[in-house]
């Protein structure tokens, strides 16, 4: 069974979908740090993210793979971890640059789908239900005010101990809203089959759990 999870930056997605996969048993998939693997190769070999050719010339000799431990998903570019080096907040934006780069994204979706193809998995990202697993059973599009989402994403950075400043924050997420619901290969957008979560008003615990029961009264419907 396939769960996918998608809605723009801040909404809680990973937090969410780390804990929903969880409590359900399922491996979580998060896609988001796969992008942020490519932007930050870029941003370390001086290349501009908006630059298609200049991300393009590179890819070939990026390789991303993640694996697990205790504390979740690890990335690795290139056999280095870098799990923590792709949360900074110019990170966000090189990824959300090198996201509107078609060769990008067919690249990491190659490798989000061969993960799905042989695992239960919940993954998350912006095109996860209208493009990379296009049949699965549950879509679900989560999302949250801007205020609250930059609030969110702000208060993370603060507890990290990354300096931030919530205008810049806000003004970063909606820079991304846009490049990401804007671009012409797969942009983000709700599945039309998917169920619209707006969480808002919802705590982690609840958000968690209303996600969990969608999955489980779909997995019953399934039997
Ligand atoms: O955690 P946050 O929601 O801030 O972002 P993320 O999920 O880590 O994704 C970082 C960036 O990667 C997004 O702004 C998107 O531009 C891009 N992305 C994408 O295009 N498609 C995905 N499936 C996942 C992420």
């Amino acid at each position: 069974m396939k769960i996918a999870i998608d809605g723009p930056a801040g909404a809680g997605k990973s937090t969410i979908s780390k804990a929903a996969a969880k409590k359900l048993g399922f491996i979580y998939i998060d896609t988001g740090a796969m992008y942020r693997a490519v932007g930050l190769a870029a941003v370390r070999q001086g290349i501009d993210t908006t630059d298609t050719e200049g991300v393009t010339s590179i890819l070939d000799d990026i390789e991303i793979s993640i694996s697990y431990d205790e504390s979740g998903q690890q990335i690795f570019l290139n056999g280095e971890n870098v799990s923590a080096h792709i949360r900074l907040p110019e990170i966000s934006v090189a990824a959300s640059n090198v996201a509107v780069i078609p060769a990008v994204r067919l690249k990491l979706v190659e490798l989000q789908r061969e993960l799905a193809a042989h695992n239960d998995v919940l993954m998350d990202g912006r095109d996860i239900g209208t493009y990379v697993l296009p049949d699965a059973e549950v879509k679900i599009f989560l999302t949250a005010s801007v205020e609250e989402r930059a609030m969110r994403r702000y208060r993370e950075l603060v507890e990290k101990g990354i300096q931030a400043d919530f205008d810049e924050v806000k003004a970063d997420m909606e820079y991304r809203d846009k490049n990401d619901s804007e671009r012409e290969f797969a942009p983000l957008k709700p599945a039309e089959d998917s169920i619209i979560l707006d969480n808002t008003d919802l705590s982690l615990e609840q958000s968690v759990d209303k996600i969990c029961e969608i999955a489980e009264a779909r997995k019953a419907e399934k039997q």
